[in-house]
């Protein structure tokens, strides 16, 4: 089957980036990004790419050259749907909030109302891809849907999970690691397989693309993110080792980095992964091994949550501990909000908790940070309801300068780590503070000998 048109519900981080490239790369396919968000697709439609809703390095200049060419943003989903051929859904599956499995289980509830749109709309055979991250056998629940109240046109669900990670999205999606795509054995399986294989040969070599039943293809995802996270909450674990016995968690990164069989990536001691993905991606995991009876297995998995919740603890706690025990009414500088650097997504960023920890201590938050606007800051904090919004607001303070977020303030914390939070001027910064002036460097970029010669008083994690 020749690919000439494609359609994306969802245009979110995943789906926005996944399709501009697939745009850029294939100028013969039409892509269509919908979303029911009107804010957001005005914001993809914008004239000046500088106000796409995502931030991501490069992906303005790939949206400027292929929007109205062949990619297009929309909240016509019915008709999106109607003309494509394949039909990637890349709606959110955040951790459920109510009912069975609440605080664990992935809400399905907008991936199910895709299928029952897609079942309606349709009146010719789709591919139907699963782009989101999803439990394992969610394929069986689509196909049923869209076999039982569709238009009797025949439908393929391929798994397709999406790799990327945020700050460098683009670069993920032009050389992938690898493409993974899973189907049926079936002949008409293996041929919808096919149409999506050809799609991404536009880009990526064939050694890359790797093909295997749907089940393996939807527990990969969960399973690379728990691995992922679980090397964090390793070296996190690690870290507090190191601060009782001097020796330094970097040091011991790269010592065991160096063996071929462990490598030297994702080994960064930090104050905490956070992201839309790990967290949720493992309980959900957890939820699902103990559907099936398999404790052992979702306790040992879980670890990784636990171990990763008292690391962002452990880091406001020695905040307070060593600010002499109380942070009533001082100021604390907080240096990023986002998860990571290069990104303007703040979905479980560890700054959030310390930041909640530090203001049940009666702290004032004084915040910086380069992508992020302070409604996105005060909506977090709302969002974890341990107070009135008002007091929300109350308690944080942003700043457009970093200096002036640092004046007078009795610390800073590094929450994320922004390129050019190493460049500033650190002696400008310690003459504006309170004496002693303190730094808690939650991401272990600041450089001791140097804070310390001017007179900081300065802790990393894990040394
Ligand atoms: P997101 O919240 O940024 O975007 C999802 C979009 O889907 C939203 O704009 C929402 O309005 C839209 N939507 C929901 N229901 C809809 C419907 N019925 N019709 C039309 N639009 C609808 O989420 P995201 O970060 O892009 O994640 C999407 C999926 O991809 C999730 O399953 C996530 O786990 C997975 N994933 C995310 C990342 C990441 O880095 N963010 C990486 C890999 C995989
Ligand atoms: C992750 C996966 O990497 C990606 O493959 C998947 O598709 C989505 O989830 P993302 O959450 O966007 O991507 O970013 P990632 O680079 O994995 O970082 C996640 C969190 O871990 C961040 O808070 C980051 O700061 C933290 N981290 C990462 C560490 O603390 N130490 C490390 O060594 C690496």
């Amino acid at each position: 089957m020749k690919i000439t048109k494609i359609c994306c519900i969802g245009a979110g981080y995943v789906g926005g980036p996944t399709m501009a490239v697939i745009a850029q790369k294939c100028p013969h396919i039409q892509v269509t990004v919908v979303d029911l968000n009107e804010e957001r697709i005005s914001a993809w439609n914008d004239e000046n790419t500088d106000n796409i809703p995502i931030y991501e390095p490069g992906l303005d200049t790939i949206v400027a050259e292929a929007r109205g060419r062949n990619l297009f943003f929309s909240t016509e989903v019915d008709k999106a749907i109607d003309e494509a051929q394949i039909i990637f859904i890349s709606v959110n599956t955040p951790t459920k909030t109510y009912g069975k499995g609440k605080g664990m289980a992935a809400d399905l509830k907008y991936i199910e109302l895709c299928a029952r749109q897609i079942a309606r709309v349709a009146k010719s055979n789709k591919i139907v891809v699963e782009k989101s991250t999803l439990p394992v056998r969610t394929a069986e629940a689509i196909k049923s849907i869209l076999d039982t109240t569709g238009n009797g046109v025949q439908f393929q669900i391929l798994s397709n999970p999406e790799f990327l990670a945020e700050g460098t999205a683009v670069q993920d999606l032009l050389s992938p690691d690898r493409i993974l795509i899973g189907g049926d054995t079936t002949e008409e399986g293996q041929k919808a397989i096919q149409a999506l294989v050809d799609v991404y040969s536009n880009w990526v070599s064939p050694e890359k693309i790797l093909t295997t039943n749907v089940w393996s293809s939807e527990l990969s995802k969960l399973t690379a993110n728990a691995f992922l996270a679980q090397r964090i909450s390793s070296i996190n674990a690690m870290s507090e080792l190191c601060e009782k016995t001097g020796a330094d968690v970097n040091e011991v990164a790269r010592a065991i980095g160096m063996d071929s069989r462990i490598g030297p990536k994702f080994l960064k001691a930090s104050v905490g992964f956070g992201g839309s993905c790990f967290q949720k991606d493992i309980l959900n995991l957890v939820y699902i091994a103990k559907s099936y009876g398999l404790n052992e297995v979702a306790d040992y998995w879980e670890q990784v949550i636990i171990m990763n919740d008292h690391q962002k603890r452990r880091f406001s706690n020695n905040i307070v501990q060593t600010l002499y025990n109380t942070v009533a009414d001082k100021k604390i500088a907080f240096l990023g909000w986002a998860f990571k650097k290069d990104t303007n997504d703040t979905r479980e960023s560890a700054a959030i908790y310390v930041a909640d920890d530090l203001i049940n201590e009666q702290a004032k938050i004084a915040v910086y940070d380069p992508k992020v606007s302070r409604k996105k800051m005060v909506n977090d904090l709302n969002y974890l309801e341990t107070r009135a919004a008002e007091e929300n607001e109350r308690s944080i303070f942003t700043f457009e300068n970093p200096y002036l977020s640092c004046e007078n303030a009795h610390a800073i914390a590094i929450l994320t780590e922004w390129d050019e939070f190493v460049n500033y001027d650190w002696q400008r910064i310690y003459d504006g503070m309170q004496k002693p002036a303190f730094v808690f460097d939650g991401r272990n970029i600041l450089n001791k000998e140097k804070l310390e010669a001017i007179g900081f008083v300065y802790q990393a994690i894990g040394s």
